[in-house]
């Protein structure tokens, strides 16, 4: 079964976007060791736009052969006419607002996410990436088998958090650490709590 993986970047105290939504702020940290790293181990991860310009237009994905996007990730970028931003990917936005897509290449759904992605992990291909944000990512957190943290040397203070959903720690094990120049780390982790379906089965048993 395809692995549904969180591959974000985030600052030290755990956020992903300024208040309004801006994450230029990481573009410092991209730095000349770290960013080819990202462009080799994950091309797919860089917006069809920008491929040509970093060589890898013509790279074939690695990991992922999927992309979901919450409204809040895709449609602010449509005006700047990223509207078909991973062409190379299948590209899902999950919206109960909007109802026409603005490229024939996007899909866009109102289906709930869970329900989605629980279907695409039954399919054959590469990994699932979940890409954001906050709001989806929290809705998605019982079915996240991984995550991979760009994690850059800021403290926000304040801004989008990584997750959006209620309190429920939920453990992962750190599967990989690596640091960069000027202090970036790229950090993995896969899920080694139970789903909440699996604790819930669990707790029957045992009370039962
Ligand atoms: N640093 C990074 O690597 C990174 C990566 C991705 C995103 N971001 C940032 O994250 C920010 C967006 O995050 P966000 O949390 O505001 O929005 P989001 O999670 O991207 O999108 C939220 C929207 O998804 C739709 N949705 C459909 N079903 C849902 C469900 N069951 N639960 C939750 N949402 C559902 C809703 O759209 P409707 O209201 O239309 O129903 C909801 O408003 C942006 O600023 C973006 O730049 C950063």
């Amino acid at each position: 079964m395809r692995k549904l993986t969180y591959f974000v970047g985030t600052t030290i105290d755990g956020f992903i976007a300024a208040p309004n939504g801006a994450f230029d702020f990481f573009m410092p940290y991209v730095t000349e060791d770290f960013a080819p790293t990202l462009f080799t181990e994950y091309p797919e991860t860089v917006v069809t736009p920008a491929r040509a310009a970093v060589g890898i237009a013509e790279a074939p994905n690695k990991l992922f052969d999927t992309v979901l996007m919450g409204r809040g990730t895709y449609e602010p970028n449509v005006p700047a006419g990223f509207a078909n931003p991973y062409a190379h990917l299948r590209q899902i936005v999950f919206s109960r607002t909007l109802t026409t897509s603005p490229d024939p290449a996007v899909e866009i759904t109102a289906e709930d996410p869970l329900s989605t992605v629980r279907r695409l992990k039954q399919e054959d291909g590469l990994g699932i990436w979940l890409c954001g944000g906050a709001k989806l990512a929290g809705r998605l957190l019982p079915e996240i088998d991984e995550l991979i943290i760009k994690q850059y040397p800021v403290v926000a203070g304040s801004g989008i958090p990584l997750f959006t959903t209620e309190f429920a720690p939920r453990e992962f094990t750190l599967t990989g650490s690596r640091v960069f120049e000027r202090g970036n780390l790229l950090l993995s982790y896969a899920r080694t709590s139970p789903s909440p379906d699996a604790r819930d089965a669990r707790d029957a048993s045992a009370a039962g």
